[in-house]
């Protein structure tokens, strides 16, 4: 069983997820950064993660797909989002995470596993207009604003359930 783990990663976070799930799986797993272009063929799992910006999945990602839809197809595959959001209880899975819900509703692409979760708040690795940004939104849903502070939100125990249902695709 060869897996190949995509993952489109802005600040670093969702690379981290994908590294962590390539540990805990079971064959062959090759771990890279999503491009349009990927060749497929060799892979009978793929998994795809991706981080929110500023409401949005990064364009590669939808490119990706319409690109690669009928290997796709033919594939075990899984999806997870990354973002902010997940950080909060009932916005934390693909049902009621807003990003993911309406990306899983708008792809022609049917992930046979779907997750979310919560990423990193990073504030001094931040460019500044981007700091003052996630700390004004921070501010208006009750988050962390000492933008001194790195947190990671990410739920390893949540990651680490997300492989075994992996793992349980093959069998
Ligand atoms: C500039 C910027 C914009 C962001 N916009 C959103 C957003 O609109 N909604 C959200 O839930 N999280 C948002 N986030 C949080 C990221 O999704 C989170 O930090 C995640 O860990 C980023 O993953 P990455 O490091 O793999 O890119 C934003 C973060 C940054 C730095």
């Amino acid at each position: 069983m060869k897996t190949l783990i995509l993952y489109s990663s802005h600040d670093g976070q969702t690379k981290k997820i994908s590294e962590f799930l390539t540990a805990l799986l079971e064959g062959e797993v090759i771990v890279d950064e999503l491009r349009e272009d990927y060749d497929l063929e060799p892979f009978e799992r793929v998994i795809i993660g991706a981080s929110i910006r500023y409401g949005h999945f990064n364009k590669t990602l939808d490119r990706f797909i319409v690109r690669n839809l009928v290997h796709l197809a033919q594939k075990k595959s899984g999806f997870f989002g990354v973002n902010l959001t997940a950080r909060k209880a009932g916005k934390d899975n693909p049902e009621t995470n807003v990003y993911v819900r309406k990306f899983l509703q708008r792809t022609k692409w049917q992930p046979e596993l779907a997750a979310v979760f919560a990423g990193a708040l990073l504030y001094p690795r931040y460019k500044w207009f981007d700091r003052v940004m996630i700390q004004f939104i921070m501010k208006i849903t009750g988050g962390e604003t000492d933008t001194t502070k790195e947190i990671e939100y990410t739920d390893w125990e949540k990651v680490k359930q997300f492989a075994q249902r992996i793992n349980a695709l093959s069998k």
